[in-house]
């Protein structure tokens, strides 16, 4: 059991596992640099009955919860009000247990990206060609954010190619969407690669040709690792990207906010992406 500290307003990340995750220590610096009284800590909670265990958590008087793997889609099902980007990601990992007993659910994984794009590494958007690998969860979360900065086109490549069609046509007014297998890639180049396949979860690139990155392509992973660099910047790296980022930054931007939803404060990222860093 963790020390919690006396009067401090409690929030968690739930998931399975969550052992691992970093949001603690995230959200712990986050609370001593704008010097809120909070306590957060991370729930193991079971794949069973994700309503039940929630109402626990809000009986036990938590103000708030992240909801990461494999929850997003039940805790988008269980909210009494949702925001309009949680219901163009069709999931929610910022949920709030509110004073009259309601539960509110927003989606910070878009914003936290685009932040990351622009605010973090200066990568241009607007009129740009972008492809995304991969087309599951994680990509349907951050479309419609990446949408709104009016690239030229996205391109949406997945092993599936049924489940690229269906991404790319479920956004309306999208008709700069396309979608296609990873065998079709190579004709083009892009100015920006996204990776949100699983096959970062087994240190694996999807089969993709070198012949997508141009002389200023920049790759973005959304999987991050602090101690080694993840299979996709690897790959970017040694093809010769321009530049290859991962998703640390991303991670710490939707965390800020998600503290600001809760807090109303915003926090200064760079610090505290540079002390996970070091
Ligand atoms: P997430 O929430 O991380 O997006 P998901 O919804 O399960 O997880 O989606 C996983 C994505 O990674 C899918 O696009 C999946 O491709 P399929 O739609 O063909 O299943 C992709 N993926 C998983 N393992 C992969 C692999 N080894 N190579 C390429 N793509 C992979």
């Amino acid at each position: 059991m963790e020390m919690q500290t006396v009067g401090a307003d409690r929030y968690a990340v739930v998931g399975n596992p969550v052992t691992h995750s970093l949001s603690p220590q995230i959200h712990r610096a986050f609370a001593q640099q704008t010097q809120q009284l909070v306590d957060y800590s991370a729930i193991e909670i079971a794949t069973g009955d994700f309503e039940l265990q929630l109402w626990e958590l809000q009986q036990q008087g938590l103000k708030g919860v992240n909801v990461t793997v494999p929850f997003k889609r039940q805790a988008w099902e269980i909210c009494d009000q949702r925001s309009p980007r949680a219901d163009d990601a069709g999931a929610v990992n910022t949920l709030v247990f509110t004073e009259d007993g309601n539960i509110e659910g927003d989606n910070t994984d878009g914003v936290g990206l685009t932040r990351d794009l622009l605010d973090n590494h200066h990568v241009l958007i607007k009129h740009r060609k972008i492809l995304i690998l991969g087309a599951g969860g994680a990509v349907r979360g951050v479309l419609a954010p990446l949408l709104a900065l009016q690239p030229e086109n996205i391109t949406i490549a997945n092993r599936t190619l049924e489940k690229a069609e269906v991404l790319a046509e479920e956004f309306p007014n999208s008709g700069n969407m396309q979608a296609c297998s990873f065998g079709d890639l190579g004709v083009d180049k892009y100015d920006l690669i996204i990776n949100a396949t699983a096959a970062s979860l087994d240190n694996e690139v999807p089969p993709i040709p070198e012949d997508i990155l141009g002389i200023n392509s920049v790759c973005y992973d959304l999987m991050y690792n602090i101690h080694s660099l993840t299979a996709f910047v690897n790959w970017a790296q040694r093809c010769g990207a321009s530049r290859a980022i991962d998703g640390l930054g991303m991670l710490v931007e939707q965390a800020a906010e998600s503290f600001f939803i809760w807090r109303g404060v915003r926090v200064e990222t760079p610090e505290v992406i540079a002390a996970l860093r070091h």
